[in-house]
């Protein structure tokens, strides 16, 4: 149920505030997504006097060209920001533009693609006709679509013979989510917005999204989607936010978060636990040597493996995945106060 008071979905940002946007760009790439401060409370029940508080003052930017990806838990939040931003649920505070208009803006909405959560699809309607509809919502011309649709269907490896013949009851949920993404395309947009695209989909279906995902962005489309698929997100994110409960805990890319890897995994054989325990940490023993975790520049202990009458068999360059930061900084405490009645609410 949403909630009151709220501001407008459409509204002039104030002229002060249009300045900032170019000066905060990041190389050449000015930013797509700006927003600032933004918060979002739900009133709930029959009076109104369940408040969930969904988004808590979220600041963040998102430049041209990238692919960033909002990682959260359930009920984190994810949908509601992404909802927030395409003008479909109204925020209670903070700001936020899109392509430096403020959201709403109905030039910028015809620059924007759109996979929700949960899409509905038309039973009886084939991919053809639904994407000749969602054609249609844009505006373009049916000598347009005539090239268009074909060109997406296969870009999102749809058999057009199929796609003009079968209704979608047929389709799997991963011919679903591929139709889906075409009718995010259908009006060429320059930001998509893809809310868990590769979620219920089989390791194929997975591979095909994240496949379609990475040429788009070889096509400088600017990607924004919600995931709690860690691994696929690690494979394709330039930057990643981690949102906990409605905060925003980090933001950055995969080495700024992860670090760029000054740790490395060394498998030896020799040498004194002494010795190997002033360089190496978490020491293991086994049955053909020692196994231990370096930090730093490794020269010093390379240097030292004659004297100390030690040999390495294997080195490998490690930095916690995304999964274990993702763990650890959700269990880290939240630097705000929080609100257990918004897990609550689940
Ligand atoms: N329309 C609504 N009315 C009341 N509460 C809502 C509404 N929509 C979302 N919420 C609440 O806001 C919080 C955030 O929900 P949201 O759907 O944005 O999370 P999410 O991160 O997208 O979760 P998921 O990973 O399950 O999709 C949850 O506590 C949810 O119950
Ligand atoms: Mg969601």
């Amino acid at each position: 149920m949403e909630s009151v008071p709220d501001r407008p979905l459409t509204e002039q940002e104030p002229e002060e505030n249009k300045s900032d946007l170019h000066s905060e760009a990041q190389g050449d790439r000015p930013p797509v997504v700006q927003v600032w401060e933004l918060g979002k409370t739900y009133r709930t029940g029959f009076w109104f006097d369940r408040v969930i508080e969904s988004l808590k003052s979220i600041t963040l930017t998102v430049y041209e060209g990238e692919t960033f990806g909002l990682l959260g838990l359930n009920g984190a939040g994810k949908t509601t920001f992404l909802k927030i931003l395409l003008g479909l649920v109204r925020r209670t505070s903070g700001r936020a533009t899109l392509l430096g208009k403020p959201i709403g803006d109905r030039a910028t909405r015809a620059r924007i693609g759109y996979l929700p959560e949960n899409p509905y699809f038309y039973d009886y309607l084939t991919a053809w006709e639904f994407l000749q509809h969602a054609a249609d919502l844009f505006g373009i011309a049916k000598n347009v679509q005539k090239k268009r649709i074909p060109e997406l269907l296969d870009w999102v490896e749809l058999d057009s013979y199929a796609a003009k013949k079968k209704p979608m009851r047929q389709y799997s949920k991963g011919m679903l989510q591929r139709t889906g993404m075409a009718q995010a395309l259908i009006n060429n947009p320059d930001i998509l917005f893809l809310d868990e695209p590769m979620s219920g989909l089989d390791p194929i279906g997975r591979y095909r999204v994240r496949e379609i995902i990475l040429s788009l962005k070889n096509h400088g489309k600017t990607i924004f989607f919600n995931s709690h698929i860690l691994a696929d997100v690690e494979q394709i994110c330039d930057r990643i936010a981690i949102l906990d409960r409605g905060e925003l805990r980090c933001t950055g890319t995969l080495d700024e978060l992860l670090g760029t890897g000054d740790r490395y995994r060394i498998e030896g054989k020799g040498g004194s636990t002494q010795d190997l325990d002033q360089y190496l940490k978490n020491l293991e023993f086994g049955q053909s040597g020692w196994c231990g975790e370096l930090e730093g520049d490794p020269r010093e202990f390379l240097g030292r493996l004659k004297a100390i009458d030690a040999s390495i068999t294997r080195m490998d360059l490690t930095r916690p995945s995304l999964e274990e930061f993702f763990l650890q900084t959700l269990k880290k405490p939240s630097p705000v106060t929080r609100h257990p009645s918004s897990r609550d609410s689940e």
